[in-house]
């Protein structure tokens, strides 16, 4: 389904934005493509001391309940002969050097797998690809390279699957020898292909409207924005000059334009849209720098007259009304990024000045437009745009991510309420720390996410959480003040990042199946080949060895279909002989293992972010606490593909932790408290909202935005509309000085 095609997409976003506002927050999976290893990896890399600060240390750190106490490994027996009835090796007499694979529809156990070999002396023009396909999860493959008549497909933009169950695949190719591009389409889900030829060169993915497959936009390599309302038949030039391009909500597309021939003339762009695919163009924006989206936000950065400073433009009702976001200005040597977003609030990080590495993570309102400071120092690099920032998936409220102490040291923290607060994350229990004399109390745990793959350290895989998989977090780790980490462990969570447990040594590639009834992990060791696949029935407590082959191979990396429902996994790699290095795969289906299906008894009641039951407030996040039905861990059965989250949410009286501290005020530390920020003692605030100015009557507090209290405490706030114009368009901005762009008027 959508792994590789956001992966791909993301590859391209950022590559046509580096350097500038709104790079993506999150690195893609790698998961579904893999390349052969030419030689072992440089792996100097290391993370840095990491000391706690006390500013961290929380009286907030709430403890959790585990569905029940851990007990002794069951023993699982019998499952080797089982678990071989159903390996299906498939050998591909396929010598090209790397493979991506893409899943089509859903449920639909279709996998396309393109193989791509390249001169190297050639550079890129110069390649073959092959086409093969399953119908199966994997366990056979047809050569189906005939339906694209050997064609070139280009390896890092040329796959396109379709939204969801649309069937839909385009491939981007070149007819070799004559540099044609040429794309193939198929609306069956792969089986077949019809071919046209494109009059320019596309430079990025096909990009689908996700409200309707058939319209697809593409950007080619002259900066021209292309568009096929008829599923890539024909094709009509909607812009010239386009520096970016987005799909909006609505069949809107959003890209920037330069006037002259340059996108990297920053701060002088124009933001367009259409609503009707380029028959009539509006422009919504001018001065621009840059523009993401982000739930139901879109964001533009729009330089300011002075300082060659620019300031965040927020609208919320496709661009026809801008208000400036509180947020500080920026200069040319920083950035603005989105972390995460839906449609209630948006994470947004605010590089800091210089060559810092970090900047300050800002948590929006519901409108987009006030903010409040949720953490500051947030580890963020620039060229590559690396952020550990991690949305858990799988319990709501949970982020994680990095700072960078005062020490420069790195440190792992976790959010339970949405950003709110932000606390060193708790050490695993079952993990000694290595105590040295020159920092006798320093034991942290630390997870690894991009960042760490950045500088290379061993780490083959991002933290993995689903939401059908409630509760659970695989990720790689390590405990301690070392200093020089250079073999992770794989660390599991079945609380939501409250408690953790060492389930792995050293650095795994690992996937959820069976909506985490089902876990699976094959050690990292590019150097050396494997033979066996580890799983765990209970989440990642105790873990079963199964040798899936007698003939070892090199593993480059784990497949599953996207959505973790699927009970069939692919181990894909080669086997290096003198004569061939033949890619192989082993899909292994564990249906037989879970003989049985799960039944009410195997489920138990789990209060998510719980800490003591006799506490009325135990288990409020967010203004609800939400009860869920969980597998047991000592039960080996099979959940199902059908299988439904379900909880009973029941709401909370509102508290002062309901609420995040209005714009001008700040939490005291160990508080729940919001006070007046001292330098903006006894003044008035006012914001310029929709043109007008309003000031805003505050007591400190703003309910955070998607909170669910009711009643209990409920601090004052208003916004008085002061009927006076102000400016917040594009075209004449002078109104923001300073570190915010509201005024603070005494
Ligand atoms: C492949 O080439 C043959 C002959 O050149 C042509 O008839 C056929 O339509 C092509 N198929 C595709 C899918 O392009
Ligand atoms: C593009 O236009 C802007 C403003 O009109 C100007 O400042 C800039 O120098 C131009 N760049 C080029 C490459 O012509
Ligand atoms: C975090 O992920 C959950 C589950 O996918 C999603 O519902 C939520 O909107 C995400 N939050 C943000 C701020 O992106
Ligand atoms: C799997 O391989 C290991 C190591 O070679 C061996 O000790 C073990 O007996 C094998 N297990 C089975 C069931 O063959
Ligand atoms: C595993 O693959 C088989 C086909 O080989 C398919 O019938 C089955 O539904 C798959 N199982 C799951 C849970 O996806
Ligand atoms: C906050 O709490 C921590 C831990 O309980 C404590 O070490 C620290 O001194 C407290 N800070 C203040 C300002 O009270």
């Amino acid at each position: 389904m959508g792994l590789l095609l956001q992966g791909v997409l993301l590859f391209c976003l950022s590559a046509l934005v580096a350097g500038t506002d709104f790079y993506q927050g999150s690195k893609p999976q790698t998961q579904s493509a893999f390349v052969r290893h030419s030689s072992a990896e440089d792996r100097t890399a290391k993370i840095e001391k990491r000391s706690l600060t006390a500013q961290l240390t929380s009286h907030r750190i709430r403890r959790r309940r585990s569905t029940e106490p851990a007990d002794a490994c069951n023993t699982l027996t019998g499952f080797d002969s089982k678990l071989a009835d159903n390996t299906h090796p498939y050998v591909f007499d396929d010598l090209s050097g790397s493979v991506s694979l893409a899943w089509v529809g859903d449920g639909t156990g279709v996998i396309l797998a393109l193989t791509t070999y390249q001169m190297p002396f050639f550079l890129f023009k110069f390649g073959q690809s092959k086409l093969y396909r399953s119908e199966n999860y994997g366990k056979s493959f047809q050569d189906v390279t005939d339906l694209i008549n050997h064609t070139f497909i280009l390896s890092d933009f040329g796959i396109a699957i379709g939204p969801e169950k649309s069937g839909k695949v385009i491939l981007t190719g070149e007819v070799s020898g004559d540099d044609k591009p040429r794309i193939f389409v198929s609306d069956d889900s792969g089986k077949s292909f019809t071919h046209h030829d494109l009059t320019f060169m596309p430079l990025t993915q096909m990009s689908y409207n996700p409200e309707n497959s058939n319209v697809l936009f593409v950007f080619s390599s002259k900066k021209e924005l292309w568009l096929s309302e008829d599923f890539g038949k024909s094709w009509r030039k909607i812009h010239d000059m386009v520096c970016l391009v987005k799909w909006g909500s609505k069949n809107t597309i959003y890209f920037t334009t330069s006037k002259n021939a340059s996108c990297s003339d920053r701060g002088v762009l124009e933001l367009k849209k259409t609503t009707d695919y380029g028959k009539t163009i509006k422009t919504i924006a001018s001065k621009v720098y840059s523009f993401g989206r982000g739930g139901r936000f879109l964001f533009v950065s729009v330089m300011t007259s002075q300082d060659r400073l620019r300031v965040l433009h927020v609208s919320v009702d496709q661009g026809e009304t801008w208000n400036i976001a509180q947020l500080p200005a920026v200069g040319h040597d920083q950035f603005y990024s989105i972390l995460a977003a839906n449609d209630e609030i948006v994470f947004i990080h605010v590089d800091e000045p210089g060559d810092s590495l970090f900047g300050t993570v800002y948590v929006s309102d519901d409108r987009g437009t006030v903010y409040s400071k949720s953490l500051e120092r947030h580890l963020y690099t620039t060229p590559g745009g690396d952020t550990d920032f991690t949305n858990v998936t799988s319990l709501r409220g949970v982020f994680i991510t990095s700072i960078l102490a005062a020490d420069n040291s790195i440190q792992s923290v976790v959010s339970f309420d949405q950003g709110g607060e932000w606390v060193p994350l708790r050490t695993p229990s079952n993990v000694k720390c290595k105590v040295t004399a020159t920092d006798p109390d320093k034991c942290n745990f630390h997870i690894h996410a991009a960042y760490s793959m950045a500088m290379k350290l061993d780490v083959p895989m991002l933290p993995l959480s689903e939401p059908n998989a409630v509760g659970l977090i695989l990720a790689h780790g390590s405990v301690g003040d070392s200093s020089s980490v250079i073999r992770p462990d794989v660390f599991v969570s079945d609380d939501g990042g409250y408690s953790w447990i060492k389930a792995l040594d050293g650095p795994h590639h690992y996937a959820m199946l069976d909506s985490g009834g089902l876990l699976v992990a094959v050690e990292h060791n590019p150097s050396d080949t494997i033979y066996q696949i580890k799983f765990s029935t209970d989440e990642g407590q105790c873990w079963h060895v199964y040798n899936f082959t007698k003939e070892p191979i090199f593993f480059t990396g784990l497949a599953s279909e996207p959505g973790a429902r699927s009970m069939n996994v692919s181990l894909w790699g080669y086997r290096d002989s003198f004569i061939s290095q033949n890619w192989v795969s082993f899909t292994i289906d564990f249906r037989d293992l879970l003989t049985r299906d799960c039944g009410d008894g195997d489920y138990v009641q789990w209060l998510a972010h719980s800490d003591d039951i006799s506490d009325p407030k135990d288990g409020c996040m967010l203004g609800f606490k939400e009860k869920f039905l969980r597998l047991r861990k000592d039960s080996v059965c099979w959940n199902g593909r059908d299988y439904e989250v379900t909880s009973q949410p029941t709401p909370c009286a509102c508290t002062l932790d309901d609420f995040l501290c209005d714009f001008g005020y700040y939490r005291e530390e160990n508080s729940s408290k919001c006070v007046e920020e001292p330098n903006l003692k006894h003044k008035v605030l006012e914001l310029c909202l929709h043109g007008k100015e309003e000031q805003l009557v505050t007591s400190g507090y703003r309910k955070i935005p998607g909170d669910k209290c009711e009643g209990g405490e409920e601090p004052k706030r208003e916004e008085i509309d002061l009927s006076k114009r102000c400016v917040s368009d594009m075209v004449e901005l002078h109104s923001s000085t300073g570190t915010h762009s509201s005024k603070s008027v005494a």
